[in-house]
């Protein structure tokens, strides 16, 4: 198996800059991976999944709301290009339960499935074709009082395609 290739690093210093991001990735995965896909995002809560999502859905010309799947585990998208499958799987109790809720299908079939907390599927979601990892830094050498404002907490985005 070939070493997994080092494709993109970055700081991304406002939510926009996160929603440009999802575009530049969306289009790297399409042109690289087609229409099937399948992209692991870790991170901890706040650090822009959901925003980056958001991002590879404007790029599809998705304009209306992207919510959070917290609740409902997955929010389906179709777009002119391709499907988009968001799935949070914070909330899923055991892996199993996403042979139940009739997952399977979706991973066997085409389109873009965006996972946050892929940790939660663990032995039975598919392997990452792709996996992006955000992460939240405080600028250390500052006095806490100013290090904890949330203004100062820069955001980062790594990306591997397996
Ligand atoms: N690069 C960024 N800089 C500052 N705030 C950001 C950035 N990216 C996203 N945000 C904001 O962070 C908050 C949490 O983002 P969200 O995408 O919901 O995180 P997650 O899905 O990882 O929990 C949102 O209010 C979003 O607007
Ligand atoms: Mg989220």
């Amino acid at each position: 198996m070939s070493k997994a290739e080092h494709v993109m690093d970055q700081v991304l210093t406002d939510e926009a800059a996160t929603v440009a991001f999802g575009a530049q990735l969306r289009q790297a995965i399409c042109s690289r991976l087609g229409e099937s896909a399948i992209v692991y995002l870790h991170g901890d809560l706040g650090a822009g999944k959901t925003t980056l999502v958001r991002g590879m859905l404007r790029s599809l010309g998705h304009l209306g709301a992207v919510k959070s799947p917290t609740y409902t585990l997955l929010e389906p998208y179709q777009t002119d290009d391709l499907d988009v499958f968001h799935f949070d799987l914070y909330r899923l109790k055991s892996p199993e339960e996403l042979e139940f809720l009739g997952f399977d299908e979706i991973f066997e079939g085409p389109g873009l499935k965006c996972l946050e907390w892929p940790e939660q599927g663990h032995g039975w979601l598919p392997a990452a074709d792709v996996e992006v990892t955000l992460s939240l830094h405080r600028d250390e050498s500052l006095p806490a009082s100013t290090a904890n404002d949330p203004s100062r907490i820069q955001r980062h985005v790594s990306v591997r395609f397996a």
